[in-house]
């Protein structure tokens, strides 16, 4: 029986029987106590504990559900599941024990004719509550022997959600696989012959405080007396399609297919081969619907659970010897097999298989970077037959590579290594402090004087700039090194505070205006404006004519240009933040934001870089935004106002009780925004993404040029590519193809001065052999070759040690581009002789600056100072000799 068939199944029995048909929620459902949906119960807890009314008194389900904290189990066992579905029927103060009880006997045994699932009654086990001598007697009463009653404690038998909220007593029910399984004696003895397919609880109980599974208070009844069941889907299609887990079910079986095939491999030939085949078909599938939901990969919960899950099924599919992309192969193959039950799958398929092809993508390059590090870490742990990676290199894969912890530890766990986590973890937090302690001196730097808060007292300076560019008004007070001064002469650099002023200071990504402040024979340039203290705008200028005093009267004048292209700047930082939205998903937020006349960056949260696609697009509807001329609008109003509006606003940056939303074109964009703006986006007349790249895990940034800048660097482009069609004598539009045939040409050269060299570094061989030098009991060839790639060194090494044939010889060779690459190898008469390959790189790595190990046979190490080759070279004939 198809798993779509077993759910069809559940919903119309229930249907049949009054219950309302409710569909999945989400598996990001609005309860910020729980990571995912977990349970078929989650989206109707209100009703429940009585904070809602429920619409109806009866509902069945087939609600998505994730459970992570498993993920290590994963494949191993025959039930472990991070996603699945759990069907439910529930009651809210409607039919209580003996109706859910009646219920579930006839699904589970009333005949497949009659659309029920046809177990075998002789086969199904039930346990119930302790003292829950009433669930016992109704199972009777529908036909169970009292042999399959089973009674068990809290820890079993009682079900809460794991924090405070409803709970109850339960009663499950089992199925016997037979006796190949497991022992007799029913669930309590082997549950993994007793397989739990379906939990009945009765939710009856208000719990105030959780510790354990069976350790948490009760504080009193629920109002009503309810029933919540839970039918593990994935369990009941493996037990109905005679397979002999969930993972080789109709749903998932297909993705496991074609990783085998990928793999090149077949399912069932070969145990640990089986359990990383099974972990990428949970994986993939878990994934696929987190994003279908709008989970997007990232550092922190529901992201990271996310990227585990991803990079889960990458590193399987690279265990199993697929070093290509595989998301791109495997994906599809779970959106076909749920699709059927999961049309959002469809319609979000573009967003989800971006996201998901860009985090393997960044994956595969945080992999070649750190992989080697790693491999170096884990052979110099080996070989110097140490049982640990230290807490060093795990810190510097974290902090270099990108290497989450949980990633070292699984890569070291493979090859027998465990990691020193604690060590980790000091450096971690000995990163953090740093971090923290940096942050408080910056801060420190901007703190208010007092200079400042004695000119604060005189009250706020108004902002007229946002319909005034000149303002007349009276010079407050000049602040020069921190202190309160009278007059300021030509040259000096000072702070000027106006009792006005129409001069915008920085803030909310907005670089701060420049102009003039002048009076009779006076001129200042303005060169900063900042807002030191709440209220207080305060001017950096240079003195550059006549005297300033306090209280001076003087004229303020905003360079009008500069602004006018602030506005723009400013105005086209919306729409990006608009248009990332449209294209990227409502997930997506500014995480911060800069633009200056011409030019603005904005920094967003995503899961990987932005595809060629992508850009294009969002520069495609950023310019439509422009051309279709938006009328832009700044309304103040309380901030509940402008939240129910949906303005969006920045994460963490405190806004006071009244706002100022800034829309364009109404509901197109809304941001809670203290900048100024043009009147109309055509203003802006042309923006020209000019970048996208990383800012941080997590954090993308995308600069563009805005108006004249952007024409000019449209046409500087244009230059550039008719420079080159000319230089290369094509077309423009033919420029790609010849480039492309150009880097083919390099390559093909390239590779072939390689064999070139590799055949003439062979080719030394005999000489270098009948060169050898006797250093103690050995043969020794030691040569240093700079320039050399290591591949080539390691296999003219191993040419030269076989050469050497049953002689005691050694050879260490040190070459290397830009870092030095030392390779030593032993021929296995030395190595009875006591040259150990592994050793005698250390010496001479140590030289080099740098560390090495490896086996007895063929080692390699490296360093920092190519210089240091003959140094590293007597090192290994004094290791030799001693
Ligand atoms: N809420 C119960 C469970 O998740 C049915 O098992």
């Amino acid at each position: 029986m198809q798993t779509a068939e077993i759910r069809r199944r559940f919903l119309d029995f229930f249907a049949a029987r009054d219950h309302t048909v409710v569909p999945s929620a989400p598996l990001l459902y609005n309860d910020p106590t729980l990571l995912f949906v977990n349970a078929g119960m989650v989206p109707f807890k209100p009703y429940f504990t009585g904070a809602e009314t429920a619409p109806f008194d009866r509902a069945v389900s087939v609600q998505k559900c994730v459970r992570t904290l498993d993920i290590e189990e994963v494949g191993k066992t025959t039930r472990h599941g991070t996603f699945f579905q759990m069907n439910g029927n529930f009651s809210f103060g409607d039919y209580f024990k003996a109706g859910a009880i009646e219920y579930a006997w006839e699904l589970v045994t009333g005949s497949q004719a009659d659309g029920n699932y046809g177990f075998d009654p002789d086969k199904v086990w039930v346990t119930v509550y302790l003292d829950d001598d009433e669930a016992a007697t109704l199972w009777r009463r529908v036909g169970v022997p009292d042999a399959h009653i089973q009674r068990r404690g809290l820890k079993d038998n009682y079900w809460h959600m794991g924090i405070p909220g409803p709970g109850g007593p339960c009663s499950e029910i089992y199925i016997d696989r037979g006796p190949e399984f497991g022992p007799d004696g029913g669930p309590i003895v082997d549950e993994d012959r007793f397989l739990e397919i379906w939990n009945l609880v009765f939710q009856t109980e208000v719990l105030s405080a959780v510790r354990a599974k069976d350790d948490f208070d009760v504080v009193g009844p629920l109002p009503s007396q309810n029933i919540d069941t839970g039918m593990g889907l994935e369990r009941t299609a493996y037990l109905l399609q005679g397979v002999a887990n969930m993972y080789e079910i109709d749903e998932t079986f297909p993705v496991i297919q074609k990783a085998a095939e990928l793999a090149g491999t077949k399912y069932g030939a070969e145990h640990e081969a089986d359990i990383r085949l099974r972990v990428v078909g949970d994986h993939v599938r878990s994934a696929l619907m987190l994003m279908t939901d709008g989970v997007t990969p990232g550092n922190e919960a529901r992201g990271y659970v996310l990227r585990r899950l991803l990079r889960r099924s990458v590193r399987s599919m690279r265990l199993l010897g697929v070093h290509d992309p595989v998301l791109p192969e495997l994906l599809p193959v779970s959106r076909d097999v749920m699709q059927a039950s999961y049309p959002e799958i469809l319609t979000e398929w573009a967003r989800v298989s971006q996201v998901a092809y860009a985090e393997e993508e960044s994956f595969r390059r945080t992999l070649a970077a750190g992989s080697q590090i790693f491999d170096l870490a884990a052979s110099r742990a080996l070989a110097e037959h140490a049982e640990t990676i230290s807490g060093e290199q795990a810190f510097a894969l974290h902090d270099t590579y990108g290497f989450p912890i949980d990633l070292t530890l699984e890569m070291a766990s493979e090859q027998g290594l465990a990691v020193d986590q604690a060590g980790f973890r000091r450096l971690m937090t000995e990163q953090r402090e740093r971090a923290k302690a940096d942050a408080k001196a910056k801060k420190g730097a901007a703190v208010a004087t007092e200079a400042y808060r004695t000119l604060r007292t005189a009250g706020e300076v108004p902002f007229l700039g946002y319909t005034d560019l000149t303002a007349e008004t009276t010079v407050r007070g000049i602040v020069a090194d921190g202190r309160l001064v009278d007059r300021a002469v030509p040259g000096d650099i000072v702070e000027v505070v106006l009792d006005e002023t129409p001069f915008y200071a920085e803030a909310g990504g907005q670089d701060a205006d420049s102009g003039l402040i002048t009076s009779d024979g006076l001129s200042l340039d303005v060169l900063d404006v900042q807002r030191p203290v709440q209220g207080l705008v305060v001017h950096r200028v240079r003195v550059e004519d006549g005297e300033l005093d306090t209280g001076a009267r003087v004229l303020a004048a905003v360079d009008a240009a500069a602004r006018a292209g602030a506005c723009q700047a400013h105005t086209a930082t919306h729409i990006v933040n608009a248009t990332l939205r449209q294209l990227l998903g409502q997930g997506t937020h500014q995480a911060g934001s800069y633009n200056k006349p011409g030019y603005l960056r904005f920094d967003f949260n995503a899961s990987g870089a932005l595809s060629q696609g992508l850009q294009e697009e969002l520069e495609g509807v950023a310019n439509e935004a422009i051309r279709a001329d938006y009328e832009v609008t700044a309304t103040e109003m309380p901030i509940a106002q402008a939240r129910a509006l949906g303005a969006q606003a920045m994460f963490g940056e405190k806004y006071g009780d009244i706002v100022r939303m800034v829309e364009l074109a109404g509901p197109w964009s809304r941001e809670l925004c203290g900048g100024t703006h043009v009147a109309r986006t055509s203003q802006i007349g042309l923006l020209s993404l000019v970048g996208e790249s990383s800012v941080g895990s997590g954090l993308r940034r995308v600069e563009a040029f805005v108006s004249a800048d952007a024409f000019d660097q449209l046409a500087r482009e244009r230059a550039l590519v008719s420079g080159l069609a000319e230089l290369l004598k094509v077309q423009p539009d033919q420029l790609t193809d010849r480039v492309a045939k150009l880097v083919a040409q390099v390559k093909a050269a390239e590779k072939e001065i390689a064999d070139l060299r590799a055949r003439q570094l062979l080719g030394e061989v005999p000489s270098l052999v009948a060169g050898a030098e006797t250093v103690g009991r050995f043969q020794f060839v030691g040569k240093a070759l700079p320039g050399t790639a290591a591949d080539d060194l390691r296999t003219l090494a191993i040419q030269v040690r076989d050469a050497f044939g049953s002689r005691p010889g050694v050879v260490a060779l040190v070459g290397g581009a830009e870092k030095p690459v030392l390779i030593v190898a032993a021929t296995s008469t030395a190595r009875d002789l006591g040259a150990k390959s592994g050793v005698l790189v250390g010496a001479g790595a140590a030289a080099l600056g740098g560390r090495g190990g490896g086996r007895d046979d063929l080692a390699q190490g490296g360093g920092t100072d190519i210089s240091a080759a003959p140094a590293a070279l007597t090192a290994i004939r004094a290791a030799l000799a001693g």
